[in-house]
């Protein structure tokens, strides 16, 4: 591990049984609360971003909104929120999605994003792929081109990436942290 996974790996907290039984939930919020740790994940999402050549940084409600949205400012970049159905007022585009039980949805504004952006997605954690899996249909059904991926954690026993890979068509999946 570099110093910076060490650091950040650090302010993760495991939370066992959270939300049901027999999940281990990763908590960020240590890290949230540590500026020097924030302010370094930042720094790496925010090379990522200039590295990829983004134009627009889309966070993943809700802890997308919290990653994503420093690195938008300091790359210099627009932020565009992803968001859970039925929250966002304009006209939105909409991508279902299965869950273990049940399906869920998420939205864009249709007209935050254009055949001339170039998006790099952030969110806090990959687990099954299936939210970041919608969020870059959605993406591309806008007529965006996507860019990349990049989570803080991805989880590697619950398969995300593979799942998420038709969907990044070449692009680069980036985890600071597996776990
Ligand atoms: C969590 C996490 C990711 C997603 C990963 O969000 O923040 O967005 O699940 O799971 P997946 O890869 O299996 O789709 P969640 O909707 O639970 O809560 P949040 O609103 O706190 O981000
Ligand atoms: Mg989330």
């Amino acid at each position: 591990l570099t110093g910076i996974q060490t650091l950040l790996l650090s302010r993760i907290r495991d939370v066992a049984d959270h939300p049901e039984p027999g999940v281990m939930f990763k908590d960020i919020t240590p890290l949230l609360a540590d500026p020097a740790a924030f302010s370094a994940l930042s720094d790496v999402l925010s090379g990522i971003a200039r590295s990829t050549g983004a134009t627009k940084i889309v966070g993943l409600e809700a802890r997308g909104f919290i990653l994503g949205a420093p690195v938008a400012v300091r790359a210099g970049l627009g932020f565009i929120p992803v968001r859970k159905a039925g929250k966002l007022p304009g006209a939105t585009l909409s991508q279902a999605y299965d869950l273990e039980y049940g399906s869920a949805e998420i939205e864009v504004h249709a007209e935050d994003l254009t055949e001339r952006d170039r998006v790099l997605v952030i969110d806090d954690v990959l687990a099954t792929g299936g939210t970041a899996e919608a969020s870059l249909k959605l993406i591309r059904r806008a007529g965006a081109e996507v860019v990349g991926l990049a989570v803080l954690m991805e989880l590697g026993f619950l398969g995300g990436r593979a799942r998420v890979e038709p969907a990044l068509a070449g692009a680069p999946l980036e985890a600071l942290l597996t776990v």
